[in-house]
């Protein structure tokens, strides 16, 4: 293989010429001959300026490798030999950097390569614009969406094996940066009709046949189809394969892409369904059945096949089957039902099966469009790519013939608008010299058919929503009425009616001269074709349909939503979307691919020349190349040329101050290029020949070296010298600072040093002058010494005589002194604690002290008792004096009275207000209780002792019975006399009574209490608060007692041990009672 060259223009290398512009000389041969040239040389691609123009080589090329893309990458159009590449990187960059909308049109026949072209496009922007797992996703996507829609929207027909039968419209998004951010698809018109019929040597849509062939046993099985093609009406027999396509890979490849673009598995599984419910639909097959009336009805014959589609799509079979025999008629709320006859089914049927598919088939356009739509809001930088069935002429041309033409006629149209006439224009317009050339403008044919009062189109939609009968030739009479005399327009009848009749001419036909031909149309079926009924019946089963893509499919067929208006026609929706798509390329920048087809045969290396020719003409690739070679091949705004270009001249380099034209001439005047080279317009400067362009970029290519050169030298320079003048202050910074560190630090060496050397000298002179102060001190010292000495000597002298007679007393004075002092300092840490019972005391040291001793004994103890007494509370007190009181009477004079220290004296033992029993007693006595405390009553008679209660108040004296708490007896205090006790170890006391009083009538009261101390010391108390006279209490061994009038005396004895502790008491005699305490 011959070593590749660096490419670096078109004229390199070049076979025949690559632009069309440069033939020499031009005429529709030597066109012919330098595509014919370029094609045997597989150079399918030529330029007529920037329109590319492609023959299809029917084989596949070397020319579409990764490294072709890197080679066509970011390279000038001119650059590179032409291809498809080197159009789609202008486009793609312009859109990226100029920020132009771009679109790219591409058109040609059916068969010419349109769609090849399309992908080609779209791969390259792939390849070309941002990476990234997201942007490749997107990518992916856009990409994969081609096989589903091929699938479902291609087939084979006599001219193309894989031709579109539909028209795409797809727009590329991207980002300011050029990344792709997704896209929309818009499709026009699918030829339905396929469906149920196909011309001879033609197929139905690919997926039938993909699905058929490349289905598993088990998803067949699911669907209710076999794989045998024959079994189906729907699908002709005679080209069901097609050579070198494998329908059951392409299955899988669509399975995969379908996943690729976001298909849910239930989601591409329902659209299989649907698909096999159209196919078996063509399977259900009628028969006339004679009814009472005598007219047919039709009735299905074999209802196998319906109940099977029934089951795949849920639909109920009674209502499906009542849907092919009825149609209902709906007129202002009448419902009129009228049977079908066989013909009539047959329609009903094949009708179903079209609009189920091309729903099925716009569904999933949507469905796409959802995968593929752009995520953000953010601005979008758009490239539409327009690939739309090509001009069609077929044996016998139809309904989807004259709409497929009539869109590509309006292709061509917005061809000739934007680029023959604009340039033309644009010529006038900058008052450039111009020689008219003539084209011809195909304004005229779709002006005929689209026209809104006399088009074709219009009289198609009259005759159609006209009353009355209405068949095919009734719309054809009218159009011989209102066409007859259109130039392009052409029918047995309107000749007829002119001159002769055009025998030519078939019947029920019309002919018209398309841009691109003359175009024989059938006119059967037009009218079904564009009213495109389905009866409401069908509609409103497929809604009922418990499959919920199909019921989705038909909101129509929703009862609830019936609308009595006619749908728009197949034909006015046809136009709409035209005119809207081509509004929508007119604010783009156009980009055009013209695609033609080098024969019939669908062959290689075959090159038909008339075929070429015819197809030249009708493209106007001649007139287009003459436009281009008449005026310049490159124009540009003088403003953007000189921006361009300025580098290039020393007077607009850098900057250039005037106008900017004149900046323009001096420039080409300085380059000196050739004054036939180029022409100045009002805003733009034309350059006739692409080759000076060339040249000038190679000259600003160089330039620019240079410059970059410049600009890259003063950066460096700029660059080391910012990084020096950096480094010299760093240094100069850092050496500042490390001078500072060091002196700091030879300062604070010298500084320490001098201190050092100062305190050893400050040392040595202060030592010096202690030394001699000291000296001096001594000295002096020494001189009082020796006067002190000198002094005394002489006192002593002097008083010798009066010192012995006062030194003893004043010794022996010192001497006591300082003993009294070391004895009371030396007291003070020895105390005892603050205890009044505490005995200890240390012991007396000297024995002169002995008194002092004692009386700092007496004072402490004293001292104590009052600090102890003070912390009393006043009942506290009175316990004590009670106490103290008992003390001063009973001490060392009864024996009972050490075992009543330890208790404490309570007064009242008996709770007589907590007893209920006690109530009585208690509400009778209206003092305060000091004693209730139960005590025995000795009977005088026998000795024997009663309980009774004893209470003292502040004035009485009361005895109340134990058990009913009765008063016994009220004695008051003032009539108690006296109070008798033993001095032994009991409880015995008598109580005596004032002679004379009432109380005494019963004579003195003798009792036994537990308690005597302290009821004889409150007894005692109380009568000296009461009366001021002090209760005699008698404490003798032998007491007399008075008993009414006699006196009885107690006498109290040693008894013995053997009646335990308790004394007891007996009556010895008349006058003696006699008491044994143990
Ligand atoms: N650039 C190409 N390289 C190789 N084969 C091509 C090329 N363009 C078209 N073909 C062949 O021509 C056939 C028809 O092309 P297609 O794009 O489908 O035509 P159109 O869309 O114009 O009807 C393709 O199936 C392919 O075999
Ligand atoms: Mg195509």
């Amino acid at each position: 293989m011959a070593k590749m060259e660096v490419k670096t223009s078109l004229l390199d290398n070049m076979i025949g010429v690559g632009d069309m512009v440069l033939l020499e000389p031009l005429n529709e041969e030597s066109f012919i001959n330098n595509l014919k040239k370029r094609f045997d040389h597989n150079e399918i691609y030529t330029y007529i300026g920037s329109v590319v123009v492609s023959v299809n080589p029917y084989r596949s090329l070397p020319i579409y490798s990764p490294e072709k893309v890197e080679d066509y990458r970011n390279r000038n159009f001119y650059e590179l030999s032409p291809h498809i590449f080197a159009l789609s990187d202008e486009a793609y960059r312009s859109l990226r950097d100029q920020d132009k909308d771009q679109c790219i049109l591409i058109t040609g026949e059916s068969g010419a390569g349109k769609t090849e072209a399309s992908k080609l496009v779209m791969s390259y922007v792939a390849a070309v614009c941002g990476k990234g797992a997201e942007v490749n996703q997107v990518k992916e996507q856009l990409l994969q969406s081609n096989p589903v829609l091929e699938a479902f929207g291609n087939a084979k027909t006599v001219r193309n094996d894989n031709s579109s039968r539909f028209g795409k419209y797809m727009d590329i998004e991207f980002d300011f940066k050029g990344d792709p951010l997704g896209g929309v698809i818009s499709n026009y018109l699918l030829e339905k009709s396929r469906v149920v019929k196909q011309p001879r040597g033609e197929r139905n849509f690919h997926v039938f046949y993909q699905l058929l062939s490349g289905a598993s046993e088990e998803l067949l099985n699911k669907l209710k189809l076999e794989r045998d093609f024959s079994r189906y009406n729907y699908l002709s027999l005679d080209s069901a394969r097609v050579n070198g396509v494998d329908d059951a890979a392409n299955f899988r490849t669509v399975r995969n892409a379908m996943q690729i673009v976001g298909f849910m598995d239930h989601e591409a599984e329902s659209v299989l369904e649907v698909v096999a419910a159209v196919l078996k639909l063509g399977n259900i097959e009628f028969k006339p059945e004679s009814r009472v009336n005598g007219l047919d009805e039709s009735k299905i014959k074999d209802k196998n096949e319906l109940k099977e589609i029934c089951e795949l799509t849920g639909i109920d079979q009674s209502v499906l089957e009542r849907a092919f025999s009825f149609r209902t008629v709906e007129a202002k709320q009448e419902k009129v039902s009228t049977t079908l006859n066989v013909a009539q089914a047959y329609y009903a049927r094949d009708a179903l099966a079209k609009n189920l598919y091309s729903r099925l088939f716009s569904w999933l356009v949507n469905r796409i469009n959802e995968s593929i739509k752009a995520q953000t809001k953010v601005r979008k930088k758009v490239m539409g790519v327009l690939d739309i069935y090509g001009f069609e002429i077929f044996e016998d041309n139809s309904f989807e013939q004259f709409i497929i033409n009539y869109c590509n006629e309006k292709l061509q149209q917005i061809f000739i608008e934007l680029t023959l006439k604009e340039e033309q224009e644009e010529y006038i317009r900058e008052d450039i010299e111009w020689t008219h050339i003539d084209y011809f403008n195909n304004a005229i044919i779709c002006d005929l058919i689209e026209n809104n009062t006399n088009g074709i189109l219009a009289m198609l939609d009259e005759e159609c929503l006209r009353p009355g009968t209405v068949t095919d030739e009734t719309f054809l009479e009218k159009l011989n009425q209102v066409c007859a005399t259109h130039q392009h327009f052409e029918s047995r009848m309107s000749k007829c009616s002119r001159f002769l009749n055009d025998t030519s001419l078939p019947h029920s036909c019309f002919r018209i001269q398309h841009y691109a031909g003359k175009v024989l149309y059938q006119v059967e079926g037009f009218v079904d074709k564009n009213n495109d009924l389905l009866y409401r019946d069908l509609s409103q089963a497929m809604w009922k349909a418990g499959h919920t893509l199909i019921k989705s499919l038909f909101p129509e067929g929703n009862p609830a939503k019936i609308n009595l208006k006619r749908p728009p026609t197949a034909g006015s929706q046809f136009k709409a979307s035209v005119a809207t798509l081509m509004k929508n390329l007119q604010t783009k920048n156009p980009n055009y691919i013209r695609c033609i087809k080098p024969n019939d045969k669908k062959a290689a290396h075959i090159f038909n020349e008339a075929l070429v020719c015819h197809q030249i003409r009708y493209l106007g690739l001649l007139e287009n190349v003459r436009v281009r070679r008449a005026g310049y091949a490159f124009r540009q705004a003088y403003e953007p040329c000189l921006e361009r270009y300025k580098m290039l001249c020393k007077q607009t380099w850098p900057h250039w101050k005037g106008p900017a034209r004149a900046g323009v001439e001096v420039l080409f005047n300085e380059l000196e290029i050739p004054m036939e080279e180029y022409s100045f317009g009002r805003s733009k400067i034309f350059i006739r020949n692409p080759r000076t362009l060339f040249k000038l970029e190679d000259l600003r290519k160089q330039r620019l070296e240079d410059l970059a050169t410049l600009i890259q030298k003063i950066y460096r320079g700029w660059k080391c010298r910012t990084h020096f003048l950096l480094m010299r202050k760093s240094q100069i910074v850092i050496a500042a600072w490390y001078r500072r560190y060091a002196q700091q630090k030879r300062y604070q060496q010298i500084k320490s040093s001098a201190l050092v050397i100062q305190s050893y000298i400050r040392g040595w002179k202060a030592r010096k002058i202690l030394r001699e102060l000291k000296h001096q001190k001594r000295c002096e010292e020494a001189a009082t010494t020796i006067a002190a000495y000198w002094h005394g000597t002489q006192v002593r002298r002097e008083y010798r005589k009066f010192f012995r007679a006062n030194a003893g007393k004043k010794i022996y004075e010192f001497t006591i002194q300082r003993i009294v002092q070391k004895y009371f300092l030396e007291m003070k840490t020895k105390m005892p604690s603050l205890s009044p019972i505490d005995k200890n005391w240390p012991s007396r040291p000297y024995l002169f002290l002995d008194s002092t001793h004692k009386e700092l004994k007496r004072i402490f103890h004293l001292w104590r008792c009052k600090k102890y007494r003070d912390q009393f509370t006043d009942q506290k007190k009175l316990i004590y004096e009670e106490k103290l009181e008992a003390s001063e009477l009973f001490k060392d004079k009864k024996a009972l009275y050490p075992s009543s220290v330890g208790q404490p004296f309570q007064g009242a033992y008996l709770e007589i207000n907590k007893n209920p029993k006690y109530k009585k007693l208690k509400d009778a006595i209206e003092e305060k209780i000091i004693i209730a405390e139960v005590v025995n009553k000795i009977n005088r008679a026998n000795g024997k002792s009663t309980s009774r209660i004893f209470l003292l108040t502040n004035n009485n004296l009361l005895l109340a019975d134990q058990k009913s708490g009765q008063i016994k007896s009220e004695v008051p205090l003032v009539d108690v006399t006296k109070v008798s006790m033993s001095s032994q170890n009991d409880g015995f006391f008598a109580i005596h009574l004032k002679e004379g009083s009432e109380a005494a009538s019963k004579g003195d009261f003798l009792f036994s209490s537990d308690h005597l101390i302290e009821m004889a010391t409150k007894l005692y108390r109380t009568t000296l608060s009461q009366t001021k006279q002090k209760l005699n209490i008698e404490i003798s061994d032998e007491f007399l007692v008075q008993f009414r009038q006699d006196k009885v005396c107690v006498k109290f004895i040693q008894g013995s041990q053997k009646n335990g502790s308790v004394p007891t008491c007996k009556r010895k005699n008349n006058r003696l009672l006699e008491v044994a305490v143990p």
